[in-house]
């Protein structure tokens, strides 16, 4: 089990997964973008009695939509321009394992008609050709969208989302395990660490503050990417607050907003640009001594400025 944390959440989904694993049903993975979808869809098929068979991944919206169709059926020769040889398609390819639609919200509805006759029947037809195929082949279907939602609107047919629906596992968002921030930052430690050879042997906690402090909205992959550039930069022991600074700040705006310094509205009247950077400044620097715990050493690192100029705006 590739699966990492402690909490109750990560916990109930590792059980689900072992539960539902051996069984052929179809299986839906709700989930915010990064927060470990493909991860379970594959843990599904890893511990079924098929994990020897073939694993298929789809990214059901990064495929053209004149091209799906084919994609996932196959077609035959001459069915359209481009075809110049009979082509079994994805499903074909994952007989007897397990197809794994990602991004399912994003089927045009066209696709969605077929996908459920194939679903329902058991049974698929290449393009162009009038030969039923009869596939065994368990679906995975991942989505970060609403799609009671995308019903309602008419965006997705209702029949085929209680088809795939018949299990549904949701990967829970990363602030809503803060629990399971420090071992999962160890793990990827231990990960990156290995891949550039270097020898790290923890995370300091001023560090870890800042990582359980952070918003995280994208979540285990943006944990992941903010971990590996840490890695990479650290010429220490330990990881340290300073290193993780560049990558907690590209996602800081939401949290910029939260604490009142907002952009001002220009077509209102003038505004003083040095007094609005000054009110900014000293913002940044409340929240560097927040993380620091009042030390303006640390700060002036956090900020790559110098120790006087943290003084001077803390003031
Ligand atoms: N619980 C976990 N333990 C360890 N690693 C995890 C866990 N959850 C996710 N990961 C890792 O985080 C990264 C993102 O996961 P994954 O690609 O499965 O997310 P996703 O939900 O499919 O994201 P997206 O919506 O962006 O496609 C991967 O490298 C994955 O291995
Ligand atoms: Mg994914």
């Amino acid at each position: 089990m590739r699966i990492i944390g402690k909490s109750k959440s990560v916990d109930a989904l590792r059980k689900l997964i072992e539960k539902v694993a051996p069984t052929r049903s179809s299986v839906l993975i709700i989930g915010e973008s990064g927060t470990g979808k493909e991860l379970v869809a594959r843990e599904l098929h890893d511990q079924s009695a098929v994990k020897s068979k073939p694993f298929v991944p789809v990214n059901c919206g990064a495929i053209p939509e004149n091209l799906i169709e084919s994609e996932l059926f196959g077609h035959k020769k001459g069915s359209f321009t481009g075809a110049v040889a009979d082509k079994p398609g994805l499903f074909e390819a994952a007989n007897g394992g397990t197809l794994f639609l990602d991004e399912i919200g994003e089927l045009p509805l066209t696709m969605q008609v077929k996908l459920l006759r194939a679903l329902q029947e058991r049974v698929i037809r290449r393009v162009g050709s009038n030969e039923d195929i009869r596939l065994d082949v368990r679906i995975v279907a991942a989505t970060n969208r609403n799609l009671e939602e995308a019903i309602k609107k008419g965006t997705f047919r209702e029949d085929l989302y209680y088809r795939l629906n018949v299990i549904m596992l949701e990967t829970p968002p990363l602030r809503e395990r803060k629990g399971d921030i420090s071992i999962l930052a160890t793990h990827f430690l231990d990960k990156f660490s290995r891949k550039f050879s270097k020898e790290l042997s923890g995370i300091e906690p001023d560090a870890l503050k800042a990582l359980e402090s952070h918003k995280w909205p994208g979540n285990i992959r943006e944990l992941e990417n903010a971990m590996e550039r840490a890695v990479a930069l650290e010429s220490g022991a330990q990881i340290t607050a300073a290193s993780l600074e560049g990558a907690l700040r590209t996602s800081e705006p939401s949290g910029a907003r939260a604490t009142g310094v907002d952009f001002p509205d220009l077509s209102r009247g003038p505004i003083s640009l040095d007094h609005f950077l000054a009110r900014v400044e000293r913002e940044l620097v409340r929240r560097a001594l927040m993380l620091t715990k009042g030390s303006e050493d640390q700060a002036a690192r956090l900020l790559q400025t110098t120790r006087a100029k943290i003084a001077n705006a803390s003031k």
